[in-house]
């Protein structure tokens, strides 16, 4: 099947969060199932210049007046994969974040921005380049939201599409004016359609629009059909739970395997003789490199995050003095929230031997962290999947998480049963609370304290199936199901 996949990030080009990582690594595994697979990205200076031999398939107008260019080229990080980019200057070429300034404000034409993602994967279903022409468009998030929306209204529909849900809190939402400029018919803008309290939703429109919706892990699928986590748009959901699924993302191993990772200074595979002397040098090496104390004994729990509310932090903050009590340390990387930052900041400054805090966005020291921890701390409030629990897994740095989402679906706790079952791979926690983590964090030190389980649970985790090839599957039956609508 002929597949366009469209979305706002893509690794390794641009990256502010797992979405990338995703857009990255599924095009390949499609691929590799017999699918024909392009991409269509917005032409941000970090996509232009990660997308080789482009040239103009076709001029654009957006339904407001817009020109914008389409072009298509190849991305050589990405095994040569085909990819439309969209050139429009005007809205696209401002450097950093894709999503706000400077001063993490949104821009103000975030909709035009978005607005012309979607219409453009329209375009190509209706054949704006005359040698390909998506049967189905995968759009992922928000940015991508309009896409359904503007291929149901194509004449024949001649594509179908599938919605991704890759986080429910970001739901692209403008007020009404911006509406009329969109193109759109104006039946669409009502409760059944893209209307949202009065609004414009581009999370709707996906959601609404879409032939299917998928999100990304079972656990996230069942908790956004709740008023809990529906951010109002749990009616919607569960009045089409019948063309929902939830698909967990894998892991990308081209990417993220300890035994082929250039960005370590040591590699390491399972089985490796069971004290896994490659992990403990990167713990060493990583210790050095952050001026914490070089200490094998010192559980070094790690975290790479985005510093925002969803994360639970402040549980990490709030448990700190014990996990320092009880011998542990701790390396943060991650940036995002001020007040965050400078609080993981001042914690540091205060424990330089026992607490870093690496703020910034640095690929390669994430790898070091996975690859050096112990521990990884994914206390999340929500967690539509999570992937950094998995790159904990794989590396042999047990996951600590919060019970919800992805992270529900892919962590199980050190139980006694676990334990002596051999499915035990992390530590789990049930309360959002304080209380409730901390009695994790105190698991965490207990099999700490006796090694051969450590071992064995760490071996457990890192032998986890991971891989794309059976998300790929997933989506390719989804797929299945919207051609056939
Ligand atoms: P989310 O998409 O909600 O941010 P995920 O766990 O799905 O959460 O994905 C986060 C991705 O971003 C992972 O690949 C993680 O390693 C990476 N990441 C997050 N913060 C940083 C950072 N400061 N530096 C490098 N990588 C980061
Ligand atoms: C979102 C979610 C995260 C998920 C990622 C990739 O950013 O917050 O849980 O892993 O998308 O699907």
């Amino acid at each position: 099947m002929r597949v366009l996949q469209v979305s706002a990030e893509i690794f390794p080009l641009l990256k502010t969060g797992g979405l990338a990582d995703v857009a990255g690594a599924l095009p390949a595994a499609l691929a590799a199932a017999g699918e024909d697979v392009r991409v269509l990205l917005p032409g941000f200076p970090a996509i232009l210049a990660g997308v080789a031999g482009l040239v103009p398939v076709a001029g654009l107008r957006a339904p407001w007046g817009e020109a914008a260019r389409l072009l298509h080229g190849r991305i050589p990080a990405l095994g040569q994969l085909p990819a439309y980019v969209l050139d429009a200057p005007a809205l696209y070429d401002r450097p950093g974040n894709p999503y706000e300034d400077a001063e993490h404000r949104p821009y103000a034409d975030s909709h035009r921005r978005f607005a012309l993602l979607g219409w453009a994967a329209a375009q190509l279903a209706r054949g704006a380049d005359p040698h390909w022409a998506p049967e189905l468009v995968h759009a992922h998030d928000w940015h991508a939201g309009l896409a359904p929306a503007y291929l149901a209204y194509l004449p024949g529909q001649p594509a179908r599409s599938v919605f991704t849900v890759h986080n429910l809190a970001y739901q692209g939402r403008f007020g009404p004016d911006v509406f009329a400029g969109l193109g759109l018919p104006s039946s669409a803008f009502q409760v059944n359609g893209l209307e949202f309290h009065g609004d414009v939703s581009f999370m709707k429109a996906g959601l609404y629009f879409a032939d299917r919706i998928t999100t990304v892990s079972p656990s996230y699928a069942r908790e956004i059909q709740t008023p809990a986590q529906g951010q109002g748009l749990d009616g919607l959901l569960r009045g089409r739970a019948g063309v929902l699924d939830g698909i967990l993302n894998g892991v990308d191993d081209r990417v993220w395997d300890p035994a082929t990772d250039t960005l370590l200074p040591h590699r390491y595979r399972m089985p490796e003789g069971r004290r896994m002397a490659g992990k403990a040098l990167c713990k060493a090496s990583l210790q050095h490199a952050l001026g914490l104390e070089v200490r094998a004994d010192a559980p070094l729990f790690v975290l790479v995050s985005r510093l925002t509310e969803q994360k639970g932090l402040h549980l990490v903050l709030d448990g700190l003095d014990e996990l320092l009590a009880r011998g542990g340390q701790l390396a943060l990387l991650g940036s995002g929230d001020a007040a965050l930052e400078e609080a993981f900041r001042q914690r540091a400054a205060a424990a330089p031997r026992r607490v870093a805090a690496s703020l910034g966005y640095d690929e390669a020291l994430a790898h070091r962290l996975f690859a050096g921890g112990d521990v990884t701390l994914v206390p999340s409030m929500f967690e539509p999947c999570g992937l950094t629990q998995m790159y904990g897994l794989r590396y042999g740095a047990l996951p600590l998480v919060h019970r919800v989402g992805g992270l529900a679906d892919t962590v199980t706790d050190c139980t006694l049963e676990d334990l002596a079952e051999g499915t035990a791979n992390g530590f789990v926690f049930d309360g959002f609370t304080a209380r409730d983590f901390g009695r994790a964090l105190r698991r965490a030190f207990a099999l700490f304290a006796r090694p051969a389980d450590w071992r064995r649970v760490r071996a457990t985790g890192m032998r986890r199936p991971a891989g794309w090839a059976e998300p790929a599957q997933r989506y390719i039956e989804v797929y299945r199901h919207a051609a056939a609508r």
